[in-house]
Formats: C-alpha cells, structure tokens, sequence
C-alpha cells in the first residue's frame, strides 16, 4: 500500500513539476506584464530639473515607482508638486548634491533600486568656460559616486543624459551613433564625453551591467499641462528660452549669431526635440535596454531647422512677435547638427511624434502659465 501510494505521489510530481510548474511560472509573467509587474524602482538623478522632471512624468505614467535626488541648483522645489499633479503620484525625494558620497549611499541603502537614469550635471557652456573646475567636479565625481554606488549595491541599469555635443562638428549630417566623436569646444562638453567614457569603462569592467548612452539633440518645449518647462535663471544661453523671454517681454530682442553659415538662410541649424518625446525615449530606454550590455542611441527628430524657421514658427503659431537681430557668430558654434534617429526606431521603437508647432505651442503655454 506504502509502495503504490508512494508511486502515485511521484507520478503527480513528476507532472506537476514538468507541465503544471513550467504554466503557473509562465501565468504569472504574462499576468505580470499585463498589470504592471515590470515595474521597476527608478532613481532619476536631477529629477526636479527641466529634462529630469519630464522624465519623472513620463516614468510614473508607465507605472515605475521614482526616487529623485536633487539640490535645486538649477531648478526649484514646486516642481516636485507640478508632477504629482500631472500623474496623481508622489515621487521619493532626497535633496542634496550627489557629491555628498555619505548621502547618496544612504538612498541606495534604503530603496531596492532597479535602474539610474543619471541627469544631474551643470550644463551652461559659457559657464564652464568660467568655470572649469566646479564643472569637471561636478559632473564627473557625480557620475563616478553613481557608478560605484551602483557596483556595491548590484543595480545593472543606468541610462545617461549625453548629448550630441559628443560629436563635435560633424564632418557629415545627419549623425548616426557610429560617427566618429569629436572635439569638444568647451568644459560641458568636455565633461559629457568624459562622462560617456567612464560609464563605458565601467560596462567592461563589470559586464553585467546595461549602460545607455542617450546623446539628445536640442530638447525644447514644454509639458502640455503648462506646469514643467525650462526656467533659467538669469539670461539664458540656449535659443528657445531666450525667444520665449523675448516674446513675453522680458528681454528686448533676440541676438542671432550669424546669418553667414552655410545653410539655407545662413543662421545655424538645428534637430529641435520636444522634451515629452525625449522624456518618453528614457522609458523605453531603461526598459528595452535593460540587458547587458553598452548601448549607445541619439534622440533627435531627424529634422533641422534654422534660428529663423524657429523664430518664424513661433511667431506664427502663437500670434506673438519676437523681435531679433543679427549679431556675430558665436564661439565654438557649428552651422548644422541633426540626428539619424534610426537606431532609437529599430531598438526601442521609438519615434518622436512631436513637431516643431507643439514645441512653440507648449513653451509659449508654459510661458504664460509661469507668467500667471
Ligand atoms: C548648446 C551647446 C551644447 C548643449 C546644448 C544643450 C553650445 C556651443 N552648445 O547647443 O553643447 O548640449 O546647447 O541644449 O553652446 N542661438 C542664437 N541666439 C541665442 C542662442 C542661440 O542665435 O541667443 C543659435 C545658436 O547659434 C545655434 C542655435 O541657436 O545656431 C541653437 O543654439 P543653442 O540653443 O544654444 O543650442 P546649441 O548651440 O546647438
């Protein structure tokens, strides 16, 4: 009796071992992937700044939880509210700069974080010329303080925000991933492809690891809700926030550096983003990219424009003046920069979906709400 019992539990093992077990595993992922159960812990360094806080948006929308560190030196605590109104959902916040080695562990410590998607850097060229050594501090002692937090505390996904200043002046448009890097002109840029080389150091050193080098192209624009959108302090450097000054009155006229390039009208061209689409690149990225592995992909359009095309769409789409005159070329600029965004599309099936009237639309929105 002993025998046959013992004989009919092992065949009722043995199938449920080979044919139930191999199902209830396989339910449980599809169930999984339907209800959210990818969904992983994310710290977004510098997650309270202009590109940052779109990224969190867009993470809380596809049902990631966000841990965000971030000393408000470029961006402002309201911020933290804006995107709990957007997405109903609270993000973990820690403030302070993430060269505070001590502060920094404390987070992985006390979160099971799955990925990094590391933007936390200073990022105003003219700046860094001034400033060289707060830069190189800044942004490289960052990263490497991520990249060892990241080793000890066995997270193997970390997105980073580069960008195609990597490339330097482009000996051809429009720019895959293979191009060749170039010179940079300036310690931010310096400082991105330094950055761009630890982390893939650190990829071979430790090859378990997904490292995800986004170089964007020029991110512009703002949230639809006209909550998140770029603020600079002070006079900004870059086109888009100085139209938008301009248009609302609180700079008298727009320089434009240089009508002599040799592009259609002469002024510098450009592969214009929309923030959301880039944000929502990041998605995708920490998503599909996350095997090991180096992984290098540019965020842009595929599309250039002119400082006046963009100034003439944003006067026409938003029945605003920008008043402009030609000024000198500017230092270290080059005539055109745009993206074969390829790569982004077969990998992560990503396209922008954004044109170049939403992203005047929706800064002029985020103006007018700022102005409020
Ligand atoms: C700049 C940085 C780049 C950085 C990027 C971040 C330089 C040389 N490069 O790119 O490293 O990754 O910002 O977004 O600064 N323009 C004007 N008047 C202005 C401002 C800009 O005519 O007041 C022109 C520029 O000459 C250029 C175009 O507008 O042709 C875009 O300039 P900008 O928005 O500063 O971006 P990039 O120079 O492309």
């Amino acid at each position: 009796m002993l025998i046959l019992s013992m004989f009919f539990i092992s065949i009722f093992l043995y199938f449920f071992y080979y044919y139930c077990l191999p199902f209830i595993i396989w339910y449980n992922e599809y169930v999984k992937s339907i209800y959210g159960g990818n969904k992983m812990k994310v710290l977004v360094a510098g997650g309270a700044g202009y590109i940052g806080s779109h990224i969190c948006v867009e993470l809380l929308q596809a049902n990631h939880e966000v841990i965000v560190i971030d000393d408000f030196s470029n961006s402002k605590p309201e911020v933290l509210g804006y995107i709990k109104d957007i997405t109903g959902k609270d993000v973990k916040f820690y403030e302070f700069n993430i060269l505070d080695e001590k502060k920094t562990e404390q987070v992985f410590i006390e979160n099971e974080i799955d990925a990094v998607i590391h933007c936390a850097a200073f990022k105003a060229v003219g700046e860094s010329v001034e400033k060289p050594i707060e830069y190189y501090t800044n942004n490289l002692t960052t990263t490497l303080i991520v990249a060892k937090m990241m080793k000890k505390y066995h997270v193997n996904n970390i997105v980073f925000s580069s960008s195609a200043t990597v490339y330097g002046d482009p000996e051809v448009v429009p720019l895959t991933e293979d191009c060749k890097l170039g010179e940079t002109t300036n310690p931010y840029g310096a400082s991105k492809a330094m950055m761009e080389r630890i982390l893939t150091d650190v990829q071979h050193a430790c090859p378990e690891m997904s490292v995800t080098l986004l170089r964007y192209f020029n991110p512009i624009g703002a949230h639809e809700s006209g909550l998140l959108g770029e603020d600079p302090k002070g006079i900004p450097n870059n086109l888009m926030p100085y139209i938008m000054k301009v248009a609302a009155g609180e700079l008298p006229c727009l320089g434009v550096f240089g009508d002599d390039y040799d592009t259609p009208d002469g002024t510098g061209v450009r592969d214009y983003i929309h923030v959301v689409d880039l944000a929502k690149g990041h998605v995708l990225a920490i998503e599909k990219y996350n095997k090991p592995g180096l992984h290098v992909c540019n965020l842009g359009t595929g599309q250039g424009y002119s400082v006046l095309e963009l100034v003439h769409a944003f006067e026409r789409v938003n029945g605003v003046k920008v008043k402009y005159e030609i000024k000198p070329r500017r230092a270290g600029d080059i005539a055109t920069c745009y993206a074969d965004p390829t790569r982004a599309k077969e990998e992560l099936g990503w396209v922008a979906t954004r044109g170049i009237d939403e992203m005047c639309r929706d800064t002029w929105n985020f103006a007018k709400t700022r102005m409020k």
